[in-house]
């Protein structure tokens, strides 16, 4: 760092909230740099929500008595909320548990046969990842369209030239991030509404995208669309939702019944009618303790706005790209690698990267998170789920893992390390609305600690 730091413009107005929604950060000492993994809840949200707990009486949904009637009329209230907030006037919001049941609801009942193909960029989460196996299952096939090794982004024009091989298949799905979890890119929207022209279903993958970007669901149509809540406001977590678009529900066909997904069942006669909306897949009970306290945590983003919150990200990005960027040992060499673009355009608030020692060999990740968190410091490493980006990320080509898959029927992260004798995994930062420059300064901090040290040589260790 030559000069000092200069404030952000934002400083004032999220140094404010800090403190008053935030305090447990100081008062712990801590430096929370995970809000990728999850966000942190504000304080006032909670004590909202435990008024709502301490002083109504709320019992399961579907019925008719006044505590239960009480229960959905707050459910119902919190869907609208969340359809308002992403402009989904077109759309369910199915409930799950977290983005991961909502794409697994994608996965089981999304109309995969011999006819259909799955394409997913490389750089997806497991849990996108995943239905490739329901695909397979059923006979269709899958493939990955690689993201560029040198910026992590998607080469839009081999993209849309790739896809117009897929011509014959009746059913195509697409899935992609709207943003990854892993190195930040935000990957264009546009691919949407040309994707769907061209024949294809598309399942975007928000998540990590809609806790600091705005998602219209006028302006951008895919078909269905994934998040969990915790990722936004912090609390409660344990709740997402699918949102389907109404004129794509007849894609997803269900083959079960349970609880709350009929709105008739008979035994004696082998027949049962589904629901017609999005309880035909909310399965049994839903969250209903929980789930008004979406509406409190979207009235908290609202009243900050999400563009305000976008910005800021995008300035607390900057600097921490900027001080990271700095640090160099004598020899000129950077201390770290940051994986992706090398610009801030077009990403969010997640950045991932390697450690390197004065002559290029790279520190162990599990060393670098085991001296943070002795540091109070919470960083997340290893492949975030997303084995795609990691192994670009390490030039791990299907050549090179062909040996350790077909000499095993089981394997772990530390085997394949062993076995490929080469480094893996990565160590991520990512900001969120609590998050002040401090915590940035305090993890450069504590990265010049490695400035001109040598790393240990064995790259494969058990700490
Ligand atoms: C982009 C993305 N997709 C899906 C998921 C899965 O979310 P959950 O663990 O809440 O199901 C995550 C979680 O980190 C994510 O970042």
């Amino acid at each position: 760092m030559k000069t000092g730091p200069s404030p952000l413009p934002s400083d004032e107005f999220f140094e404010n909230l800090r403190r008053k929604e935030y305090a447990r950060l100081d008062e712990t000492r801590s430096i929370y740099l995970d809000y990728t993994g999850g966000n942190l809840f504000p304080l006032s949200l909670l004590e909202d929500h435990y008024q709502t707990l301490k002083t109504k009486v709320m019992g399961n949904p579907h019925s008719t008595n006044p505590s239960s009637l009480l229960s959905t009329q707050m459910v119902a209230s919190a869907r609208q909320k969340v359809l308002e907030y992403f402009n989904a006037e077109d759309y369910y919001c199915i409930f799950t548990t977290n983005a991961s049941e909502a794409l697994h609801i994608v996965g089981e009942n999304y109309d995969f046969d011999p006819e259909s193909f799955f394409l997913l960029t490389s750089d997806n989460h497991n849990s996108v990842n995943g239905i490739r196996e329901y695909c397979h299952h059923k006979g269709g096939r899958h493939e990955y369209f690689s993201v560029n090794y040198e910026d992590l982004c998607i080469n839009e024009i081999a993209l849309k030239t790739r896809v117009e091989q897929y011509q014959g298949f009746k059913r195509k799905l697409f899935a992609y991030p709207a943003q990854s979890n892993v190195s930040g890119v935000r990957h264009s929207l546009e691919l949407i509404p040309w994707m769907k022209d061209k024949g294809w279903d598309v399942l975007l993958d928000a998540a990590a995208y809609v806790p600091t970007s705005r998602l219209d669901l006028k302006l951008y149509q895919p078909d269905f669309v994934c998040l969990s809540f915790y990722k936004i406001f912090g609390y409660p977590t344990g709740i997402g939702c699918l949102l389907v678009k109404k004129d794509s529900f007849h894609k997803l066909h269900k083959q079960w019944f349970a609880g709350g997904t009929v709105t008739l069942v008979s035994v004696n006669y082998d027949r049962y009618y589904l629901a017609p909306d999005h309880e035909r897949f909310e399965n049994g009970t839903i969250n209903y303790l929980g789930i008004p306290a979406l509406e409190k945590g979207l009235n908290f983003i609202e009243n900050i706005g999400i563009d305000r919150i976008h910005q800021r990200i995008e300035d607390l990005t900057g600097y921490l790209i900027r001080r990271l960027g700095d640090l160099k040992h004598d020899n000129g060499r950077p201390l770290l690698r940051i994986f992706g673009p090398e610009d801030i355009k077009d990403r969010g608030g997640n950045i991932v990267l390697n450690f390197f020692d004065p002559e290029g060999k790279p520190w162990p990740f599990e060393l670098i998170e085991k001296e943070a968190n002795a540091r109070n410091i919470s960083v997340r490493t290893g492949c975030f789920c997303n084995p795609g980006i990691d192994e670009i990320n390490h030039c791990l080509s299907s050549d090179a893992l062909a040996p350790y898959f077909s000499s095993r029927d089981q394997g772990n992260y530390q085997d394949m390390v062993q076995f490929l004798g080469t480094m893996r995994g990565s160590v991520r930062l990512s900001v969120g609305i609590p998050t002040v420059r401090k915590d940035i300064d305090g993890f450069v901090e504590f990265a010049k600690q490695y400035l001109g040290l040598e790393a240990p040589s064995q790259v494969m260790q058990q700490f």
